[in-house]
């Protein structure tokens, strides 16, 4: 199973996706690390880590559509059956979404469907919440919408700031994202008619 990862910045939780696949037994190896941002911090870390990377910058393309047909073109040629998004700031269209269905996901950081969008930990604490966490989830065409895959919660505790918030969150998401990833490539977590039907058993 070839995934590719998604990104637009740092990385971490592309890390520790690598990191996870690289042990042995895990039903994935991660092909390639993919940037909208010839200058993310990620592609040289992936570099570091000996995987192939790849910058496919939207600035290049005049259209959403031609950009994501680069982007579509190059997963193909890398023979990708799988992609994670993680941290990837572009929206992505119908089209992309749904030639894709069923073998993209996504991590988000908040319990979806609670706080859909950018911001998550700011309005978490906005909102006076008392338990936050991060969601993997299938990708669909509507923002941060998609089947959830699974979930991770942590406290909210007085004196959270949105860094204090987003530093609990983070070492969740970094634990949660290669399961979800393992539960996708090994058949325990499948979409069907848009829903996630989980293996028996599991
Ligand atoms: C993470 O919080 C992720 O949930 C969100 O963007 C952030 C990416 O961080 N979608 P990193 O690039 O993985 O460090």
């Amino acid at each position: 199973r070839r995934v590719a990862i998604l990104i637009s910045g740092r990385g971490s939780n592309m890390l520790w996706l690598i990191e996870a696949a690289n042990a042995p037994g895990f039903p994935a190896e991660i092909a390639l690390v993919l940037s909208n941002r010839p200058d993310a911090e990620g592609l040289t870390r992936a570099k570091d880590a000996g995987i192939a990377t790849l910058a496919v910058d939207h600035k290049n393309y005049p259209t959403r559509e031609s950009f994501e047909q680069a982007l579509d073109a190059a997963l193909v040629a890398h023979d990708i059956a799988f992609i994670c998004l993680a941290g990837f700031m572009r929206v992505l269209t119908d089209w992309f979404v749904e030639r894709w269905a069923g073998r993209m996901i996504n991590i988000h950081p908040s319990l979806l469907p609670l706080f859909r969008g950018t911001h998550t930990h700011r309005r978490a604490l906005e909102e006076g919440v008392l338990v936050h966490g991060c969601t993997v989830h299938f990708v669909v065409p509507e923002l941060d919408a998609g089947p959830i895959i699974a979930q991770a919660v942590v406290p909210v505790v007085p004196g959270d700031t949105q860094e204090s918030l987003a530093a609990r969150v983070i070492v969740q998401e970094h634990r949660l994202y290669p399961q979800a990833l393992r539960m996708i490539c090994d058949g325990t977590a499948r979409l069907e008619n848009g829903r996630v039907v989980f293996a028996q058993g599991w």
